[in-house]
């Protein structure tokens, strides 16, 4: 029903709504082995149509976002928690969150991140299987037993929602200071910021 060559998934049924919907699987992009995970919601019309997540509006905003903090896009994995687009941009139901989960986690156990930077509600509860105030707890380090190693799970708001409430935009940018911050560590204490 649903096949993976790598981090890749080639093919997938498990979904039959989706699978209507979607013009492709849209995999996760980036490093095999970076450090930041960053795990979106699922394709919006922009990842369906080009094949990669983030790439819409949400994608500019998170790029320029990594870029003011001297990270390129190139740097970071980004991936979503389905890889189908789902019809009119719905959430996820919980069983198509349950369908792909095990693409996610292989993907989780392969890159084998430093830290995993949720991006909004589904994805920040997907993962932490628990309710999560998401603008309250931005920037919170939670821990979640996850691909094979128990991990530090960044909450972080959806880039799109700095579209509607521009006052997000600070949460934001504290959520993402801290990523970077965690990949400086990560990296011999040096600052990311130095290397680029
Ligand atoms: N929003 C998401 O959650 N994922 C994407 O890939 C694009 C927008």
């Amino acid at each position: 029903m649903g096949e993976m060559d790598g981090l890749e998934v080639t093919d997938c049924t498990r979904c039959p709504e989706l699978v209507d919907c979607r013009s492709r699987i849209v995999n996760g992009t980036g490093p095999a082995d970076a450090d930041l995970l960053f795990v979106g919601e699922g394709p919006g019309e922009q990842e369906d149509q080009q094949g990669e997540p983030f790439v819409g509006r949400s994608g500019t905003i998170l790029d320029d976002k990594l870029r003011d903090r001297g990270l390129a896009r190139e740097d970071v994995r980004i991936t979503n928690c389905v890889r189908c687009r789902p019809p009119e941009n719905r959430d996820p139901t919980s069983e198509e969150l349950d369908n792909c989960w095990p693409y996610l986690e292989s993907e989780i156990e392969q890159v084998d991140p430093e830290v995993i930077i949720t991006l909004g509600k589904v994805p920040s509860e997907h993962l932490l299987d628990a309710d999560v105030a998401v603008t309250k707890e931005a920037g919170s380090v939670r821990t979640a037993e996850l691909g094979g190693a128990v991990r530090d799970v960044l909450v972080c708001v959806h880039p799109a929602a700095t579209l509607y409430d521009r006052s997000q935009e600070e949460t934001l940018d504290a959520a993402l200071d801290k990523a970077a911050a965690m990949a400086g560590e990560d990296s011999g204490g040096q600052s990311q910021l130095g290397d680029f």
